[in-house]
């Protein structure tokens, strides 16, 4: 199995299977029923599905990387782009982490929304990450640890359509570096994307805002 590769979006493999999971298995967790089975969109090496697994959490993990699927266990896998996910099945639990909704583009932002809904049962939640919306209405350079992970993110550009940035990621005497570009999603375009997916936001399930709670809108 190869650590050094890295996935079309330039996440790399090594690098994901180094990071712990932290708190965001529980907060996910905490947010769905305790019985929910879970839909992971972009669940990359399984970093949190091993978690929630462990949660008794059945899970569904989506990613369009075979190289990064390898590296899942005990769950059930589907390898294709998330945006063209038509699973015919409804999960308690649409999950969706690591900011994919802060790729730039309004079309995007509401395609992954189409997905949620398409998946999410009426009674079920939807959870999407955003990076912290302090940061990325005007981010800085930066960096930090996260398990053995050293990260410096250098912010390239910046325009009204976004940020372009690089992380550089150091473990041990490996390094990788992933260019990337994000836009920041402020509370409206949440709420406003999520209507025109047909879902809405009904809350932030954590203190910094950054996972968003949704709902279908069909539900009472
Ligand atoms: C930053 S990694 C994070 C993986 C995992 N969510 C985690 O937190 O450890 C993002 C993952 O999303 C996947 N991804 C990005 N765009 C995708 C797409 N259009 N369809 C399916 N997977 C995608 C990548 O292959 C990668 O594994």
């Amino acid at each position: 199995m190869s650590v050094t590769h890295t996935a079309p979006d330039g996440s790399p493999v090594g690098v994901y299977l180094a990071i712990p999971a932290g708190d965001e298995p529980a907060i996910i967790h905490d947010a769905i029923a305790g019985d929910a089975d879970v839909l992971e969109l972009g669940c990359g090496v399984g970093r949190l599905t091993r978690v929630l697994l462990a949660y008794g959490h059945e899970v569904v993990g989506v990613d369009n990387d075979p190289l990064m699927l390898q590296h899942v266990t005990g769950a059930e896998t589907v390898c294709m782009d998330l945006y063209q996910l038509d699973l015919e099945r409804r999960f308690g639990g649409v999950v969706v982490a690591s900011h994919l909704v802060n790729r730039r583009g309004e079309a995007d932002r509401i395609r992954l929304m189409e997905v949620c809904a398409r998946h999410v049962s009426d009674d079920g939640v939807v959870l999407i990450e955003r990076y912290p919306p302090a940061w990325a209405e005007e981010p800085d350079d930066g960096s930090g640890n996260a398990g053995l992970v050293h990260t410096s993110v250098t912010i390239r550009d910046r325009s009204p359509d976004g940020f372009w940035a690089t992380a550089e990621y150091r473990l041990g005497e490996r390094t990788w570096r992933h260019d990337f570009s994000f836009e920041h999603v402020d509370d409206t375009m949440m709420a406003d994307t999520a209507a025109q997916a047909g879902l809405v936001l009904t809350g932030w399930v954590n203190d910094t805002r950054t996972w968003a709670r949704l709902r279908p809108m069909t539900a009472s």
